[in-house]
């Protein structure tokens, strides 16, 4: 399953992050902003438990989320999208899975993972701005289901057919997210027209 979240602020958002004029630190600022709305439509579905809050008035009967959260950015630019989720849920745990594309096979090198215990059992939220050929994103729902977890969600910025019909195929059972899908891949493996490369782009290493 996947959704393109299509809100105007989505899109208003994600026709200025792909600017190639937009610079590093506006770019850093639309990913933040994008990822709490995408995450917002991602969570809807989450659980919640019932609580009691007293007002200065009277009792409310309140819900609260009621999930283990573990949010996993790609490194590196999954990093871009990490205040946005933290921003809609503080509480969050965080685990890091390290991998890049080789440059000329373009295939996923997976080479750190670092995972809360609780990615058995919780909510697993996967952030990576790219979802190209879907070779990072499957290799990482890889490692993730081996370590134990059982729900994830993959949420990103931009994405193409190519690349949902990979992850659709490894995972069927994982719901992705974005603001884009985009038309294709050219022959580099860029999405097009995509925004470029993210980490890049983010961090400035252009
Ligand atoms: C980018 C992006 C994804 C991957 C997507 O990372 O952030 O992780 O490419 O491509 P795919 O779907 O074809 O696998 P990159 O390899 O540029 O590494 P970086 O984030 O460290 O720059
Ligand atoms: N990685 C990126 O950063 N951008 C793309 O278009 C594809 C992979």
């Amino acid at each position: 399953m996947h959704e393109e979240v299509k809100h105007p602020c989505v899109q208003h958002k994600l026709a200025l992050i792909r600017d190639k004029d937009t610079g590093h630190k506006k770019f850093r600022e639309l990913a933040t902003e994008i990822t709490m709305f995408l995450c917002y439509e991602a969570l809807k579905n989450v659980s919640l438990k019932k609580v009691k809050v007293q007002t200065p008035i009277a009792t409310a009967q309140c819900h609260m989320i009621d999930e283990d959260i573990v949010v996993v950015p790609v490194l590196r630019a999954g990093v871009g999208m990490l205040d946005g989720i933290l921003g809609l849920v503080p509480t969050a745990r965080v685990g890091f899975v390290g991998i890049y594309r080789d440059e000329k096979t373009k295939l996923p090198v997976t080479y750190y993972h670092r995972l809360p215990p609780q990615t058995e059992g919780g909510l697993c939220i996967v952030i990576d701005p790219m979802l190209a050929t879907g070779g990072s994103t499957v290799a990482t729902l890889d490692l993730l289901k081996a370590n134990g977890a059982t729900t994830i969600i993959v949420v990103c910025i931009v994405t193409c057919p190519e690349g949902l019909k990979k992850v659709r195929e490894a995972h069927p059972d994982v719901a992705v997210y974005t603001a884009a899908i985009d038309d294709r891949l050219n022959e580099r493996k860029y999405i097009v027209p995509g925004l470029g490369d993210a980490g890049d782009r983010l961090f400035g290493t252009s």
